[in-house]
């Protein structure tokens, strides 16, 4: 028994905030966040938009796509971050919304390798018999924890989500999947603020040490990419579509060009979505699917380094 990918969606809110805009926000300019980062706009939820609310849009398309109704769903995971509230979870607040009452429902909280991480335990319930269809979701609203004043993190985020419906499968679909984490580094990318006393104690924005996520992304990118392909006795340059976290052209380039994998087997919206953490490989998938990228049969890797540190890719047959 194996799982495959049957349906994708993805969402993006309406409002585009331009490196321009930012410009106008913070001491930045256009040259300065393109050069570093590869980033020219991001996409912002309005206030009253919650997590629940961008998956809804991105599932709904993933549903369709694959042809199910909510009746057929029986396991939803969510990868998120920013989830509507502390408690309950946004994938019960969103199985609601979907009316898909009564299947397993939970979010995974692994920041930008989340949907790595949704991805490969919907399989695991997939291979284990345990449920039929999956919905996999990774959502997003990186606005409201970003601290507006800080140009050194608030030029790199954007909002959005990106879903997929994984189905049970006699042909694979998901090769193999790999996860890593080491604490070790959680002080290096954190939102370190808690709930306590009804009030926020300690830092409630993201505080980054940039050049130390920078060397570290670049180095387990590349050795869980060779571990996924080793394992299938395969080489990186057998790989026909490369779907990395969308963090930071730098990053995506170097990773690779390590691997000597060409930059046009890559997916890249970095540019246009900003890091969109659980939510950028989903969407990045989306639209190469939608476009016509990505076709039956091809190999393609899904690869992903986020706070935690927490890093992993799936390897999986279209
Ligand atoms: N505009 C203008 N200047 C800026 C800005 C900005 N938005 N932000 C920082 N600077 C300044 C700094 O203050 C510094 O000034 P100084 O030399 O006077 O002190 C100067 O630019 C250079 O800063 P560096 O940090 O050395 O710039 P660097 O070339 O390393 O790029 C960056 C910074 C883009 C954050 C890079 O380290 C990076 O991409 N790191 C990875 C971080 C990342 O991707 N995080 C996302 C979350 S983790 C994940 O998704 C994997």
């Amino acid at each position: 028994m194996y799982s495959r990918i049957t349906g994708t969606g993805s969402y993006l809110p309406e409002k585009i905030l331009t490196n321009h805009d930012l410009e106008k926000m913070v001491e930045t300019s256009d040259e300065w966040i393109r050069t570093r980062t590869g980033i020219t706009q991001r996409h912002i939820a309005e206030k009253s938009q919650k997590a629940s609310d961008l998956a809804l849009y991105a599932s709904q398309e993933a549903m369709k796509a694959a042809n199910i109704a909510s009746s057929d769903i029986d396991l939803i995971i969510v990868a998120t971050t920013t989830p509507d509230m502390v408690f309950p979870s946004t994938a019960c607040i969103l199985q609601h919304k979907l009316g898909a009452d009564n299947c397993p429902a939970f979010d995974v909280q692994a920041v930008c390798s989340g949907f790595v991480y949704a991805l490969a335990t919907a399989d695991q319930f997939i291979r284990s018999g345990k449920c039929r269809n999956a919905l996999v979701v990774g959502t997003e609203i990186y606005s409201k924890i970003l601290d507006w004043n800080d140009r050194s993190t608030c030029v790199l985020f954007g909002d959005g989500a990106g879903a997929v419906v994984l189905s049970q499968s006699e042909q694979p679909g998901i090769l193999s999947s790999h996860l890593h984490a080491s604490g070790s580094y959680k002080d290096v990318l954190s939102v370190p603020g808690s709930i306590e006393s009804g009030a926020v104690q300690g830092n409630p924005y993201i505080n980054m040490e940039g050049g130390t996520v920078f060397k570290f992304a670049v180095k387990v990118l590349e050795d869980v990419v060779r571990e996924a392909v080793e394992e299938n006795k395969l080489k990186p340059s057998d790989i026909d579509w490369l779907i990395p976290h969308q963090a930071n052209i730098r990053i995506i380039r170097s990773t690779a060009q390590k691997l000597g994998i060409p930059l046009d087997k890559v997916v890249v919206t970095v540019d246009k979505h900003g890091n969109t953490s659980a939510a950028s490989i989903p969407l990045a998938l989306d639209i190469a699917v939608k476009d016509g990228r990505i076709r039956q049969d091809q190999l393609v890797l899904l690869e992903g380094v986020g706070g935690g540190f927490t890093w992993g890719a799936v390897l999986l047959r279209w």
